[in-house]
């Protein structure tokens, strides 16, 4: 069960944290992965443990945002691996990305994370389901988070906007392919461990039901059986995983 054997994988934002650990995972089910970045040295450095694993991966760095960007990149890798044929859109954190309460925002600090969560997920399966539908067979998982299916007062109202848009395109974009064996399904995530200070990540931890943070292998296991032919039957989804917080 969850072979990847054969199949090709696209993960943006995939050189650190969650998505360099979907991108591992991906890997050792059999997967040959492009590894995108904004910064092409990290997604270097998923590759380079992917290799050391025994695993077939590419480092495509450029930004998710632009769609001419995307074009190419996606061409890029398709010309090493071949057609792509799951699609991971993890990207979600905008460099510097801190919190404020949303009236102490200016207009200009929203846009970058609308950027991000809706439009670089919408870039990104306009280049690729056409192949996948083509082809009969494809898989589209997008990373989203709690702040994208509920209110919380952390400051974090416009990345909550534009998860909010991209988990909400993804049912859209379900509906529109199911008959061509392309799903797209979205996780929502919960806080995931990584922190650098283990005080704050102690202290986090508490809030949630479980004791734990989330590790990035718990959420590529998910995104396994997402991208795997065992998983057909499952499309239009949003899954909550995030250690039994309650988020809807
Ligand atoms: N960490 C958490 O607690 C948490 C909680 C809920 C949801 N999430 C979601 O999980 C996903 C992964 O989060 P993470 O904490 O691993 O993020 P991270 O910031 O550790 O890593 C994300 C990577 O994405 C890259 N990136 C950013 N903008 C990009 C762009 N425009 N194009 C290409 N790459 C880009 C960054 O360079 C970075 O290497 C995100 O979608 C995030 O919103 C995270």
């Amino acid at each position: 069960m969850f072979d990847l054997t054969g199949r090709t994988a696209f993960i943006s934002g995939g050189g650190q944290g969650v998505g360099s650990g979907i991108a591992k995972a991906l890997a050792a089910q059999g997967a040959s992965v492009a590894v995108n970045d904004l910064f092409e040295e990290r997604a270097a450095e998923t590759v380079e443990a992917i290799a050391s694993a025994g695993g077939k991966a590419v480092a495509v760095g450029f930004d998710v945002c632009d769609y001419d960007a995307v074009k190419s990149g996606i061409a890029k890798a398709e010309s090493s691996l071949g057609p792509i044929d799951i699609l991971v859109n993890n990207a979600g954190v905008p460099p510097g990305m801190g919190v404020t309460q949303f009236l102490e925002t200016a207009p200009e600090e929203w846009r970058k994370f609308i950027d991000l969560n809706t439009y670089a997920v919408m870039n990104c399966a306009h280049v690729l389901v056409p192949g996948m539908s083509e082809r009969g067979h494809g898989r589209v998982i997008t990373i989203s988070s709690g702040a994208g299916t509920v209110g919380i007062p952390l400051g974090v109202a416009a990345y909550g906007a534009g998860k909010g848009g991209g988990l909400s395109f993804m049912r859209h974009l379900a509906m529109e392919t199911a008959r061509s064996g392309v799903t797209a399904n979205t996780v929502a995530i919960g806080l995931i461990d990584n922190h650098a200070d283990p005080k704050i990540t102690e202290h986090m931890a508490k809030g949630v039901p479980v004791g734990a943070l989330g590790q990035p292998k718990d959420i590529a296991a998910l995104v396994v059986y997402l991208a795997s032919n065992e998983a057909s039957w499952m499309t239009g989804q949003t899954l909550e995983l995030n250690g039994g917080s309650v988020t809807t």
